[in-house]
């Protein structure tokens, strides 16, 4: 048998092309193998939204330069955005490397061993830039190849994501994603449906749906066309499934019928990551994001209104092109006032082949940016935890994970077979993490939770009994 090794960093799009490679492979006899000194085909899953993602990346190759000199039957692949990106750069800055293959390409990797197994040389595969055809060509171009599924490269075994949507055709001015992924296209819904039942089947209780403007969602066949709110009523009918998410949504599309049916429909969670990247108009402009500030506001009433205990994330990029301490004070006071459960904020890295590479100078100081990040972290941290304190002595239905990382380690190997007590990790549907102690049988079941303790990143519970009363704590061990 053959040795697979695979590393993936990024997004959750590419944990979900890694774990459609290594499906393809396993059909083609390979297995995984951990470590990297064993493997024959060593893949390595890459991310390009930000300058130090592929820094990192071309850090790792550098470091098998000579284990390829000393192997060189062993074959090294790039995969991913950053592939998609540098084309044949990857050969030029790691000529080492044998394969290079973009997310559209990715069904294609195990006919391209097979040419480099057969001494056909290098291998290079990519999709049509976005004004290199037709519109049509183009698509074709970047194709997924859903649906095969490896359950063992899943987060968890009860929790699968699932993409109803590749590309994205915003053109946010900063973001390289609508070049190395390509166009904007929904999955029929059929497609979607059928393996979401395939993933119940496997024991999946919880399915989370991909797309990087997921709620952008739509499929025309005919005269009819699906939206994401048709999908998540249909998938709502799988039995088995207990719950469903759907990321990344775009704030201009965050539709009433969507809101309703996350309210109307049990198994979705309450729990929308809706990136706002700027308070700044001028910044938003800039960015291109198709949205004013007000407009964002707007829609953050709607969610507040049909979902009031709904937990909303977002993104910020801080010093972008031009953005004075009066935006950033904007961003500040927004964040101040929708109190999101947590924010990602990045510092603005340009990137070769975007809009604002050609329009806008990057001209923030590093220094600055940094500054702003801190800020601005401190004050979203500062609010997470506030938001989490709302949360002692109440009642959450966690899907319980497995061990702890701490329980991991101290009983090694051995932890799944312990009869006592041990620290399990579970995920309330609002996506925060609590820690408890029970049996490892637990896991993979929904299981209510008193919450006693709060830390900034994590909450603590006990296992609660159905009946709450007055003194509602009980440990359920064995
Ligand atoms: N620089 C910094 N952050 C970026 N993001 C996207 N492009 C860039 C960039 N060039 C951030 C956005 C997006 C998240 C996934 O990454 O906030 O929502
Ligand atoms: Fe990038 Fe904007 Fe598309 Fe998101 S919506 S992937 S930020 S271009």
């Amino acid at each position: 048998m053959k040795k697979l090794y695979i590393e993936t960093v990024g997004c959750q799009m590419n944990v979900l092309d890694s774990e459609m490679v290594v499906a393809s492979l396993r059909r083609r006899g390979f297995e995984l193998s951990r470590d990297l000194e064993s493997a024959d085909v060593l893949l390595f899953n890459t991310c390009s939204v930000r300058e130090q993602a592929e820094n990192k990346t071309y850090s790792a190759l550098g470091r098998l330069r000579s284990f390829k000199s000393k192997n060189p039957d062993k074959i090294i692949g790039v995969m991913g955005c950053m592939a998609q990106k540098d084309q044949k750069l990857v050969f030029d800055r790691a000529p080492f490397v044998d394969l290079v293959v973009g997310p559209g390409q990715l069904a294609k990797i195990p006919e391209l061993i097979d040419e480099i197994s057969a001494g056909n040389g290098k291998q290079l595969a990519v999709g049509l830039g976005r004004t290199a055809g037709s519109v049509d060509e183009i698509r074709r171009s970047h194709e997924t190849f859903d649906p095969l599924r490896d359950p063992a490269m899943r987060p968890t075994p009860f929790q699968a994501y699932l993409r109803i949507q590749i590309g994205c055709d915003k053109f946010c001015t900063y973001c390289v994603v609508p070049n190395t992924r390509g166009p904007e296209q929904g999955r029929p819904p059929q497609q979607i449906i059928e393996e979401a039942k395939l993933l119940a089947e496997q024991g999946c209780l919880e399915i989370i749906l991909l797309g990087q403007t997921v709620n952008s969602y739509k499929f025309r066949d005919g005269g009819k066309t699906t939206r994401l709110s048709d999908l998540l009523h249909q998938l709502h009918e799988i039995d088995g499934l207990k719950r469903l998410k759907f990321v990344t949504n775009y704030p201009k599309d965050m539709t009433d019928d969507l809101l309703q049916a996350v309210r109307d429909l049990p198994k979705c969670s309450p729990y929308l990551h809706v990136p706002a990247q700027s308070g700044s108009n001028p910044m938003l402009k800039k960015m291109k994001r198709g949205y004013t500030i007000e407009e964002y506001r707007e829609m953050f009433g709607r969610i507040q209104a049909t979902l009031p205990d709904a937990a909303v994330t977002s993104d910020f990029i801080v010093g972008f092109s031009g953005e004075t301490d009066e935006d950033f004070q904007l961003t500040y006071e927004l964040v101040k006032e929708c109190r999101f459960k947590n924010s990602f904020i990045f510092k603005y890295s340009e990137r070769p082949g975007t809009k604002a590479v050609d329009l806008y100078p990057d001209d923030v100081p590093h220094d600055v940016k940094q500054w702003r990040n801190n800020e601005l972290l401190e004050l979203q941290n500062k609010i997470s935890e506030e938001l989490n304190h709302k949360l002692l002595g109440q009642r959450v239905e966690v899907l319980v994970e497995g061990p702890s990382e701490h329980a991991k380690k101290e009983h090694g190997d051995a932890v799944l077979e312990q009869s006592g007590p041990v620290q399990l990790v579970g995920r309330t549907p609002c996506d925060r993490i609590v820690v408890f102690e029970g049996n490892t049988r637990l896991t993979g079941q929904i299981v209510p939770l008193m919450i006693y303790e709060i830390a900034p990143h994590t909450l603590f519970g006990a296992v609660a009994t159905t009946h709450v009363s007055s003194s509602p704590l009980t440990m359920l061990g064995a």
